[in-house]
């Protein structure tokens, strides 16, 4: 279901108050927050989320927009039921009413073959986001696209989101 706000609280009732619950503290990146949030409820708990925000990106020379995708966490407790295909699932669903015609992901490679399973497909280029000061930085994880509807082809080029990653 979509969930009118995602908090800090939240997301420690989904993955408990780890430093680092996504394992991507090495990266040393700054992350932007989603802007709209899908959720599981268990019992009256949240125990699933993914969060989605349009952001704008240049792919070889076309300047167009994605949908990004993050902060997809199942509780430990419940993993491996397929509660991060369901809420991804339905976060795609409303993805493609906004306009994009891909969804796009950075995740750890350990990932990689699990979101393949959920139709996503990693991409080989090399990917640049911004961080503060206007700092241009090859992302270190894969990046990894969906399309958003049946005739979306991802163009050919290098790509580069002209925001922080998500
Ligand atoms: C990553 C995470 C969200 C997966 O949640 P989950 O509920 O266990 O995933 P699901 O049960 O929905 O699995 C989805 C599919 O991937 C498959 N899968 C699960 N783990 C896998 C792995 N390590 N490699 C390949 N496939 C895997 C499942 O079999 C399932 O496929 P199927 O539906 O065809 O059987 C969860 O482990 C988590 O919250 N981790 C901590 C936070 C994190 O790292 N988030 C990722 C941010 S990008």
């Amino acid at each position: 279901m979509r969930l009118a706000q995602y908090t800090k609280a939240d997301q420690e009732e989904i993955l408990g108050n780890s430093d680092d619950p996504f394992g991507v503290a090495w990266t040393g990146l700054s992350w932007l927050p989603k802007e709209e949030h899908f959720g599981i409820r268990h019992d009256g708990r949240l125990v699933a989320h993914a969060g989605l925000l349009r952001l704008p990106v240049t792919i070889g020379d076309a300047e167009t927009e994605v949908v990004g995708v993050g902060g997809v966490a199942v509780a430990p407790g419940m993993q491996g039921q397929g509660l991060a295909r369901l809420v991804v699932a339905t976060a795609l669903e409303h993805a493609r009413t906004m306009g994009p015609q891909h969804a796009l992901l950075f995740c750890r490679p350990p990932l990689v073959s699990l979101y393949q399973r959920l139709g996503w497909h990693p991409l080989d280029e090399e990917v640049l986001v911004e961080q503060p000061e206007a700092r241009l930085v090859t992302m270190p994880l894969r990046t990894m696209v969906t399309p958003l509807r049946d005739d979306a082809r991802w163009p050919s080029g290098p790509v580069r989101l002209l925001s922080l990653p998500m």
